[in-house]
């Protein structure tokens, strides 16, 4: 009898832990989906840049190449591209940089940097990219100026000088 009383108690309890523990995890589910949402709110309210279109005649390049804007660029690519891009032509996420001065023009560039969502959802170019690599690449949140300095490291990647 004492046993039998034991075993039920048990069974008992278990079903109240499970009963608990289901209750936790549901709201725990709750609360970090709310963590989930506010975080992005206040993001996208705060950093996210979509820069300003950039036109031809917006972007004027020197010859020789500028060094500082040289090394400014390196920086960000170290930091912001190097996971995606490689400086060859081969692809890893998003196509190498090889001889990218020469496919594109240097507006085109720039805004895929700063407006690239723009540029997926209305560049012919830009969305063939899209279909080869099946990702779409994230806003970075680079500055004009920032970009600019990108073109001139790409452009000294492509052997100008
Ligand atoms: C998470 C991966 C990822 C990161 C990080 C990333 N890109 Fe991209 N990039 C892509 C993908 C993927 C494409 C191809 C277009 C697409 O699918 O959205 C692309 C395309 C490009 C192109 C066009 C290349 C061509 O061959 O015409 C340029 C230029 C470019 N990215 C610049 C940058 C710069 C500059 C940075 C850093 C500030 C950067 N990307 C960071 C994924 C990335």
């Amino acid at each position: 009898m004492k046993r039998k009383s034991i075993i039920i108690t048990a069974i008992l309890f278990t079903g109240i832990l499970f009963v608990i523990a289901c209750g936790n995890e549901n709201s725990g589910k709750e609360s970090t989906d709310q963590k989930a949402d506010a975080p992005k709110e206040d993001a996208s309210a705060q950093t996210e840049v979509h820069g300003t279109q950039i036109k031809e005649g917006d972007v004027k390049l020197g010859n020789p190449l500028d060094k500082k804007m040289i090394a400014e660029g390196q920086a960000t690519y170290d930091m912001k591209c190097q996971s995606c891009h490689k400086l060859t032509d081969e692809k890893v996420v998003g196509p190498g940089w090889k001889d990218v001065t020469k496919r594109r023009t240097p507006v085109w560039i720039m805004n895929m940097i700063t407006n690239v969502e723009m540029m997926l959802e209305t560049d012919p170019e830009a969305q063939k990219l899209l279909e080869q690599c099946l990702v779409r690449m994230p806003n970075q949140n680079i500055s004009t100026e920032n970009a600019r300095a990108l073109v001139e490291f790409m452009r000294s990647n492509d052997g100008e000088k």
